[in-house]
This record gives structure tokens, C-alpha cells and sequence, in this order.
């Protein structure tokens, strides 16, 4: 290390910044994790079969990444948009054909809703295929599955809002649907509809749906399910056909232990 180097990380300026000295061993590299907001999301360890990429394919954080992308463009699309029944139709041409880049940012959004709905159901299968939502990871199983109701009401509802023949219709399907819910239908229906029929009131319920509830509630659960993943002994630890008897006793014993 040069003196240079040396003096310029000594000094209180960059310590001010950078807490941890650079991560050269097991502690360090620890202790940078866990004092730093964006990282410490992550566990501090995990186990290193678990990090080839044949595991899990990165299905999570893909998911994780299209919701991020998502809101950035969902927030420049709401410049744009005006949920009102005259204009909603309007807005969105109008950003089509006159808004620079709009043509790419409506793109975007709607390309990465698509990825996201893709990235949940295999993120989902990979899960379920290694066996993965056993105890003691049942409980983040159930989160994940509000998880996949979230992501598949935010497509819907996001559906919805260009107020085109395709989104007519589809609430007029999804309101009859909602309609024959046992026992409860005709309200269930009038809170979907807001009124007797599809019209404004329809229309400003679910785009406050897509851009205030759900994106929260998304944003809940997915706290919560990082937090489980962390708690539960950071990801699930995989076998091979190829691993030995000690291997694979060790790995069970680890499963025993965290699901008791
Ligand atoms: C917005 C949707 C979701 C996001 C952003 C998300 C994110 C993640 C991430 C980043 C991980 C850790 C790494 C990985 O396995 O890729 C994870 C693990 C996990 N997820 Fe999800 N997930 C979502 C939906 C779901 C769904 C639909 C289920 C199942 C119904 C589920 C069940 C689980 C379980 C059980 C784990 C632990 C897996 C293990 O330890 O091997 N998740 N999730």
C-alpha cells in the first residue's frame, strides 16, 4: 500500500465515510455487510454452494430488480397519465406519439410488468422444485404467495388504466367474476365497480390501487420476505446427486436445526 493510500484512508474524512476498513478477512467483510444500509439487506453469509447460479437463477433478485424499475418508470408515467375517463385514453397517445422517449418509457413499464409476472412464477417453481419451502421456510412460502397476488393485481390493474377496448372488457369480466364470489358477490362487485356500472368511480378506485395500495403492500411484503429469508438461516442449503453421505447428513442436520 503506498503511503499515499495509507494516509488518505486514515485520515477522519474518509472514516467519516467509510466505517470499516477494507473487507480483507471474515470480520471486516462481516462487519462492512452489516453496517451498511444497502448491503445488510443481504445475509452476511451464505453458504457457497448456495451461490451457483444454477440454484437459484437469480429469480428473486430478478423479480426484486423489475419491481424497482417498475416504480422509477411507474412514477414518469404518472406525469403523464389522467385518470379521468375523458382522458386517460388520450394521455396515453398523446405520450405515445408527441413525448419524447414516452413510446420507450411506456414500453418499459409494460415489458417489465411482464418480466416480473414471468420472474415470480419460475422464481416460485424453483422454490417448490428444491424443496425449498420446507420448514422452517413455510412461513416465507406463505408470504410469497400474497407476494404472487400482489404482483398478478398490479398487472391487472395496470391493465386497466390505458381505458382502451381491451380494459373495458376486462374489468367487465373481472367485475362478473369478483360478482360470483359466494354469498358476498353483489358486494364485492359494487366495491370493484364503485357504483352499479363501469365508469369514473371504477376508474379512480383501481388507479389508486396500482399506484398507492399495492405498490406498498408489494413493498411490505417484500421486506417481510427478505427478513424471513435472512431469519431462517439465509437461503435454502442445496444437495447434489454427486455429494457424499457426510455432506448430505451435514446438510439435513443444518435443516433439523434451523426448522426446530
Ligand atoms: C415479488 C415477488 C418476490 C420477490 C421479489 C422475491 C424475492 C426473493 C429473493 C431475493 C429470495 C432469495 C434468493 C432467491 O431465492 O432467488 C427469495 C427466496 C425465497 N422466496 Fe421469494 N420472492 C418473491 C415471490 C415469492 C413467491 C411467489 C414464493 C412462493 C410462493 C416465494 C418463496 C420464497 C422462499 C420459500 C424463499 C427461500 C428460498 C430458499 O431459501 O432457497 N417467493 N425470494
Amino acid at each position: 500500500m503506498s503511503r499515499l493510500w495509507r494516509y488518505i484512508t486514515s485520515s477522519r474524512l474518509w472514516k467519516s465515510i467509510y466505517r470499516n476498513p477494507y473487507p480483507r478477512d471474515k470480520r471486516s467483510r462481516a462487519m462492512v455487510i452489516l453496517n451498511s444500509l444497502a448491503l445488510h439487506l443481504h445475509p452476511v453469509r451464505v453458504p457457497k454452494r448456495a451461490t451457483r447460479i444454477t440454484y437459484t437463477w437469480g429469480l428473486g433478485g430478478l423479480a426484486t430488480w423489475c419491481f424497482v424499475l417498475l416504480t422509477l418508470t411507474g412514477v414518469f408515467l404518472m406525469w403523464y397519465y389522467i385518470p379521468t375517463t375523458q382522458d386517460a385514453y388520450w394521455t396515453i397517445v398523446q405520450l405515445q406519439t408527441e413525448v419524447t422517449f414516452g413510446a420507450f418509457l411506456r414500453n418499459l413499464h409494460r415489458w417489465a410488468a411482464h418480466a416480473m409476472v414471468l420472474a415470480v412464477l419460475a422464481h416460485m417453481t424453483r422454490v417448490f422444485y428444491t424443496g425449498a419451502y420446507k420448514p422452517p421456510r413455510d412461513f416465507n412460502w406463505v408470504i410469497g404467495v400474497a407476494l404472487l397476488l400482489v404482483t398478478c393485481l398490479l398487472s391487472f390493474s395496470g391493465y386497466l388504466l390505458p381505458w382502451d377496448q381491451l380494459a373495458y372488457w376486462a374489468i367487465a369480466v373481472g367485475m362478473e367474476m369478483g360478482g360470483a364470489t359466494p354469498f358476498i358477490g353483489k358486494q364485492v362487485r359494487m366495491a370493484l365497480l364503485g357504483g352499479f356500472e363501469i365508469g369514473q368511480q371504477t376508474l379512480i378506485r383501481w388507479y389508486t390501487l396500482h399506484v398507492i395500495f399495492l405498490p406498498l403492500a408489494c413493498i411490505l411484503l417484500m421486506a417481510t420476505h427478505f427478513w424471513r429469508v435472512r431469519k431462517d438461516g439465509n437461503i435454502s442449503t442445496p444437495v447434489y446427486e454427486d455429494d457424499d453421505e457426510e455432506t448430505l447428513r451435514a446438510v439435513e442436520a443444518r435443516r433439523q436445526q434451523l426448522a426446530e
